[in-house]
This record gives structure tokens, C-alpha cells and sequence, in this order.
């Protein structure tokens, strides 16, 4: 078919004309269930719990007229620079190959921009390197050796991230658990085999740790940190930090930044890089991150999911509720399986509504947290799907608790 330049610009008007329209809402499933158009009296930041020490300098660039993805960075670059948060930045733990790898996005409301970096070694501020992703190439996403180049480009130093600590953890993961490796068929797949219930669990897993704390002391990990390193070895954590941020002006922004899956296959991206399932921000809705199990945040688009579950019309509580939820149903409701599965999101609408909430709620004693800044800095319990504690993948198989005289 032929068109000319005339019917070209007409046909390119009425175009854009109803786009216009489209854009304004006039699709959205129930209009009358959109979300409240206030913005809040007063900005608001939520993040992880591991961000609480930052939030009152995030708070501070808020009420002083900055920018809310300023403000997300200056939370979350704070357990990035701290050797001591060996979750996310400097310090993380490594892959099985003692490497550390980092991940991280970022969204921009007003603008409806975003950056990603995923697969990152020798720079700390990946969160920072996916803003710069952002605004300074026509790119969202950039991975590996790319993004590591870009960043150099960019001025980012060239650091060595794999702390000592972390470095005699994941030594103590080598020496004793890394036949019980990411190889294999995962949680999800129905080639995965449940570990046998064994009775004398319970004993046989004392002694276990036993061991292995009396390795890490061999190892030169400090008394104090010894509990902490072997349960790190046993159940791996994803550890990350989620920052999400609003202004008075209901303008809104999101970051997520994470070392990953501790142990895990070089190359292996979770879902804090990748944009809709570790963060997602749509300035006409609201904000939402993740931290924990990746691989089954991405299947269910959490923070996508999450803040499309808001346009329709639920309350930030209720959204993040029906993200968990859909996790639990691709595993079949399994339970045995679901004691595995760890996951906490952190929701923030545009009227500033917010909610915490997690799979699994955690020990009575030690119920999950996460921090929030209105002006008054506090931590909150999240609400969770399921009372209890989650344990981990992967579950160690009971022959892995059996002493060497026993497994012959
Ligand atoms: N949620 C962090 C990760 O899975 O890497």
C-alpha cells in the first residue's frame, strides 16, 4: 500500500492523539479503583532493614529540595560501602569461585527512566554505576565485563571487594558444603529431590555446626562472628537492600543493589538487576523492590506485579500479598518446598501509603523488620504470609550431617 507523506503525518496524528488518551488512563481496567491521587504531606522514604543507619541522610536531600533517586542512593549506598554488610557492595559474599559479583537497578519516576548492571566485579557502588547506566547511554541493562568497562569509563575505581572475612566464609563453604553446590535441578524443578526425613536430624545437625565452627576458628574467623559465618555456609543468603522514595510532590524513585546469592554460579543474575522484578516505579502508581529469593521473584515479576496490583486498585499491603502468594502457587502450595523459599518486599504508593511484607515471618524473637523514614526514623514488623521461620536453600541432604564412620 502506498502512503503518502500527507496520509503519513494525518494517520501519525490521530495517532499520537489517542496514545494522548491512552495515557491519561482511559484503558485502565477499573478507573474507580485507581489509586489515590494525593501526594503525601510529607516525603517518605522505606527500605530494607539493613538501611536504617542512611535513611536519615536520604531524608535530609529530600526535605532540602533533592531529587528522590538521589535520595534512594544515599541510603543504599550505605551498606554498599560498609565491609562489614557482607550482603550487598564491599564486602559481599562471593560466588563458588570466591569472586564477588554484584547486581543492581534503579528507576526514576518522573522521568520514567532506568538502569541496570548485573554480573559486576571490582566496583562497590553498582547502584550508583546502574544510574549512570542510566543516564548516560540510550541502554537499560549492561552486564559482566561491559558494564565493569563502562563503569571504569565512567571514573569508577577499581576496587577489590572480597573482604577478608568474607573470603575465610567462603573458604568454610569450600571446605565443607561445596558438594552441596548450585549444580543441579532447582527448587522449582520436578527432577528436585527432597532431602529423606531423617529422626535423628535435629542431633546430627548440632554436631554439624559443631564442627564447622570449630573449622572456622581454624580458619582465623573471629569467635564472635563464628555462629554467623556457619549459617551463612548452610543456608546461603541473598542479602540485598531496596530503597524506595517519594517527595511532597509525589514524585517517586526505586533502587535495588545485592552481591547475590552467596556461593552462587559465576555469571548468575538474581532479580535485583533486572527491572519489574527486583524494583519497579511507575510515577502514575507507586514504587516497589525485593529482597531474597531471586529466582522466584523474576518468575512472578514481583515489583511489577506489585505496583500493577496498586493501579487496579489494592492497598500496597494487599498487592504485595498476592506477589507472595503467586510464588507459593509455581511451587504448587508446596509447603516442603516453601520452607526454602525467603522473600520481602517493600511497597510505597504515590498518596504514601506504604506496606512491608515477607514470606515467612521469622522467630518470634527476631520477627522481620524493615526500616522507614517520615520524618521519624523507625523500624516496623513486616507482615508476613506464613508464621515461622524459612530455612534456606538448599536443604543439606541428611547424609551431609552423618560423621564420616556413619556414612559408610
Ligand atoms: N534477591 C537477591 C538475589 O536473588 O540475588
Amino acid at each position: 500500500m502506498k502512503v503518502s507523506r500527507r496520509d503519513f503525518i494525518a494517520t501519525t496524528a490521530i495517532g499520537s492523539a489517542s496514545l494522548a488518551l491512552d495515557l491519561h488512563g482511559q484503558n485502565k481496567p477499573d478507573a474507580s479503583a485507581a489509586p489515590p491521587g494525593n501526594p503525601p504531606k510529607k516525603p517518605l522514604i522505606i527500605c530494607a532493614h539493613n538501611g536504617y543507619d542512611y535513611l536519615d541522610r536520604g531524608y535530609a536531600l529530600l526535605t532540602g529540595g533533592g531529587d528522590t533517586l538521589d535520595a534512594v542512593m544515599q541510603v543504599i549506598t550505605g551498606p554498599e560501602d560498609d565491609p562489614n554488610d557482607d550482603s550487598v557492595g564491599l564486602g559481599g559474599l562471593p560466588n563458588e569461585d570466591g569472586v564477588v559479583e554484584l547486581d543492581a537497578c534503579c528507576m526514576h519516576g518522573p522521568t520514567c527512566m532506568a538502569g541496570s548492571v548485573a554480573a559486576v566485579r571490582e566496583i562497590k557502588n553498582v547502584s550508583l554505576l546502574s544510574k549512570a547506566v542510566m543516564e548516560h547511554t540510550g541502554h537499560v541493562m549492561l552486564v559482566g565485563e561491559g558494564a565493569q568497562r563502562f563503569g571504569f569509563a565512567m571514573g569508577f575505581p577499581r576496587e577489590t571487594l572480597l573482604t577478608e572475612r568474607s573470603r575465610k566464609v567462603w573458604l568454610l563453604w569450600k571446605e565443607t558444603m561445596s558438594n552441596q553446590d548450585w549444580w543441579g535441578p532447582g527448587l522449582a524443578s520436578p527432577n528436585y529431590k527432597l532431602p529423606d526425613e531423617n529422626p535423628n536430624h535435629s542431633s546430627l545437625r548440632e554436631e554439624r555446626i559443631q564442627q564447622m565452627e570449630e573449622l572456622a576458628g581454624k580458619l582465623g574467623i573471629e569467635p564472635g562472628f563464628r555462629a554467623a559465618a556457619v549459617q551463612r555456609v548452610l543456608h546461603p543468603p541473598y542479602g540485598t537492600i531496596h530503597c524506595s522514595a517519594i517527595n511532597e510532590k509525589g514524585e517517586m524513585s526505586g533502587a535495588t543493589t545485592t552481591s547475590g546469592l552467596a556461593w552462587k554460579l559465576a555469571g548468575r543474575a538474581g532479580d535485583s538487576p533486572i527491572i519489574g522484578a527486583g524494583c519497579y516505579t511507575d510515577q502514575d502508581v507507586g514504587s516497589a523492590g525485593a529482597t531474597g529469593n531471586g529466582e522466584e521473584n523474576i518468575k512472578v515479576c514481583g515489583a511489577h506485579t506489585i505496583v500493577e496490583n496498586m493501579r487496579r486498585g489494592m492497598s500496597p499491603q494487599e498487592a504485595g500479598m498476592d506477589a507472595l502468594k503467586r510464588i507459593v502457587r509455581n511451587l504448587n502450595g508446596d509447603m516442603r518446598k516453601m520452607q526454602y523459599v525467603d522473600m520481602s518486599y517493600y511497597i510505597l504508593r504515590k498518596d504514601g501509603a506504604y506496606a512491608g511484607v515477607c514470606m515467612w515471618s521469622g522467630p518470634p524473637e527476631h520477627l522481620r523488620r524493615f526500616a522507614v523514614h517520615d520524618g521519624t526514623k523507625r523500624y516496623e514488623t513486616a507482615v508476613a504470609l506464613f508464621q515461622g521461620k524459612s530455612i534456606g536453600w538448599p536443604p543439606m541432604p541428611d547424609r551431609q550431617h552423618l560423621a564420616p564412620e556413619q556414612k559408610k
